[in-house]
């Protein structure tokens, strides 16, 4: 087995295949005057003859970009390793969150993109707290592995911000509430979760607390799978201070943090941001290779 990738930005391959005990090998990206991209694999022979290979790729920030260059990155690594098994990792697993056709005639992102990986020839993809991981199994064949990062998110904010004191995890949504029960059950925490409902043509956002007497006075880990422009968390961190909610802490995976959402995050009432290094942030406390490479180990039996 070989790791392939580019150097990443933020989750590092090397890490990754230290963690598999495997080598490494790096695709050169390089972007042509006109916004083009071609890549090239630095030692195309590393590729030849292996029966793996585990093709790690981060497709945030220019995602559209890194995208066609993961697609020529498969077609080099079957040029050189025509019968390798191949498995995309793809720590933030971008389109994710257009899972379905929400408005009539709106192409249903996450589909269009595991088509086009199934029939590259792809085989496996790995993937940390996707969206809604049952989409991706419904419109795949492939083998699919969702690593769950926020189980270590709550450890580090009950280690590191509340100290061992009591805390509630909450989802902020229904939609996630299986990743927050999954990680309140390993730590023995209490969990609940936050109606939202969003208007899909304004992107207006309300929401309301679930089960609000559970809340009252306590100290609360929000925790969702990307925070993107913020506006999900800053509304939820409104709805839960009117129930008289104590202390407020963001944790979610993937951390966008648009046009400085971390500040308005910060001037809503949260005293911290917990993230993973999906994506490379000063709150990327959570790294994410061990339990990639967990994932892999676990195929391979
Ligand atoms: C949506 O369902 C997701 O789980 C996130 O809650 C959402 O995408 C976060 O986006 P924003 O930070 O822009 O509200």
């Amino acid at each position: 087995m070989i790791v392939a990738s580019p150097e990443a930005v933020s989750t590092s391959p090397m890490r990754l295949a230290e963690e598999l005990g495997v080598g490494v090998t790096f695709f050169r990206e390089r972007i042509f005057p006109d916004g083009e991209i071609n890549v090239r694999a630095e030692s195309p022979d590393a590729l030849r003859g292996e029966r793996e290979v585990v093709l790690f790729f981060s497709l945030y920030p220019e995602t559209s970009l890194r995208l066609v260059g993961l697609l020529q990155a498969i077609d080099v690594v079957y040029d050189y390793s025509p019968t390798a098994a191949v498995t995309l990792v793809i720590p933030y697993l971008v389109y994710a969150r257009q899972d379905k056709r929400f408005l009539e005639g709106e192409a249903v992102s996450l589909r269009v993109l595991l088509r086009v990986f199934e029939g590259s020839g792809v085989e496996g993809l790995v993937s940390v707290d996707t969206h809604n991981p049952g989409a991706v199994e419904e419109y795949t064949e492939m083998w699919f592995c969702d690593v769950p990062a926020t189980t270590e998110i709550a450890r580090c904010a009950g280690e590191e911000v509340f100290k061992g004191k009591d805390f509630v995890l909450v989802s902020p949504d229904y939609g996630g509430v299986g990743r927050v029960r999954a990680a309140a059950e390993v730590l023995g925490l209490r969990y609940t979760y936050l109606r939202k409902e969003r208007d899909r043509h304004t992107g207006e956002v309300s929401i309301q607390p679930a089960e609000p007497d559970l809340l009252r006075g306590r100290s609360v880990l929000l925790l969702d799978d990307v925070v993107s422009t913020g506006g999900t968390l800053v509304r939820a961190a409104e709805a839960l201070k009117r129930i008289g909610v104590k202390k407020l802490v963001a944790g979610a995976t993937h951390l966008l943090l648009l046009d400085r959402a971390d500040e308005r995050l910060f001037d809503a009432g949260y005293a911290e941001i917990i993230g993973s290094n999906t994506v490379d942030t000063p709150y990327s406390r959570v790294s994410v290779e061990g339990l990639i490479a967990d994932a892999i180990r676990g195929r391979r039996g």
